[in-house]
């Protein structure tokens, strides 16, 4: 019996997140740790079925909230499938909703591979990127679009004057990512950020200093060097403070990696919860930094490698 199967991960924003919305540039990882994998077949029922922890039961009748996979189950349909062979899908995904780990862009993604797949279609990147903008057009404020780029692509993502490329210095040491068990809210996040800015002129300076941090911080990843690296990734969280989107969760998990011993840590994504990410020289202290932030309360944690993002020899 046809199967077929697309896969799909996690990203997290190196360093960027909000100063992005205002044209500075932003780093953007892959996090091949946290992953999404669509299975499509034949469905036995004359129906196209959806499968997932989320929702089971015909794509029809998927909830509002998941307006953006309708869509593009629907795009995805007219384009591969204009028949209507009824498919069963079904999706497995160990990436938290609505934590600033591009959830639902992965999701996306891991869909559009699983179609193009069993329709045996090839899929370019381009056409990869423009669906799961279907998708994430629909399902958020997430004005820069950073997600739909980074959940296609298994090396980091530079953001800059608003266009998107591959960026890859030869990495090393290991990010660790924890759970606030918190969700953020882009949305509510970004405006609080526009008021704060526009009450007065002056702390335009904030954003401008964000953009130079992550423009260190492409230099520092470039010369190999985790210190200045981690060094820059604590200062942007005091800027992220500063900006109103931490809160005393994430800045005491913040503390506590640094305890830990990671070289900096900050917040990820919108902030006001999701999670943080903490740089770690190597895997021992990773597992170190991990387990203090599990014993302080983080509702869950990755140590991804840094190393597996390099290209390919
Ligand atoms: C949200 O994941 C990141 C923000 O910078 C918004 C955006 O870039 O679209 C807060």
């Amino acid at each position: 019996k046809k199967k077929a199967t697309g896969h799909s991960h996690a990203k997290v924003i190196f360093l960027g997140e909000h100063s992005a919305v205002y044209h500075q540039p932003a780093i953007v990882f892959p996090i091949p740790q946290a992953n999404v994998t669509a299975t499509l077949q034949a469905s036995p029922q004359g129906v196209t079925t959806i499968h997932s922890q989320y929702y089971s039961g015909p794509i029809t009748d998927l909830p509002a909230s998941m307006a953006g996979i309708t869509a593009l189950i629907k795009k995805l349909h007219q384009e591969l499938n204009p028949q209507h062979q009824p498919v069963a899908l079904e999706i497995n995904s160990t990436i938290p909703l609505g934590r600033g780990m591009g959830s639902s862009a992965a999701i996306a993604s891991a869909i559009i591979r699983g179609y193009f797949s069993f329709f045996e279609v090839p899929l370019s990147r381009a056409t990869l990127t423009e669906y799961t903008d279907i998708e994430e057009k629909i399902t958020h404020g997430n004005p820069s679009g950073i997600d739909a780029q980074t959940v296609n692509v298994s090396h980091p993502i530079l953001y800059e004057q608003q266009q998107f490329f591959d960026f890859t210095p030869l990495l090393s040491g290991f990010l660790v990512i924890a759970d606030t068990g918190v969700a953020g809210n882009t949305k509510t996040a970004v405006t609080q950020v526009r008021e704060f800015l526009e009450a007065d002129p002056v702390r335009q300076g904030l954003i401008t200093r964000l953009g130079h941090l992550t423009e260190m911080v492409k230099t520092s990843l470039t010369n190999q060097d985790l210190i200045k690296t981690g060094q820059s990734l604590t200062e942007a969280q005091a800027i992220l403070t500063a900006l109103g989107v931490s809160t005393p969760k994430i800045e005491q998990l913040v503390v506590v990696a640094n305890q830990a011993g990671a070289l900096g840590a900050k917040l990820t994504g919108s902030g006001l919860g999701g999670c943080i990410i903490a740089l770690a020289a190597d895997y021992h202290s990773a597992k170190r930094v991990a387990a203090a932030l599990t014993d302080h309360g983080a509702a869950q944690t990755w140590i991804q490698s840094l190393t597996e993002l390099n290209p390919e020899e």
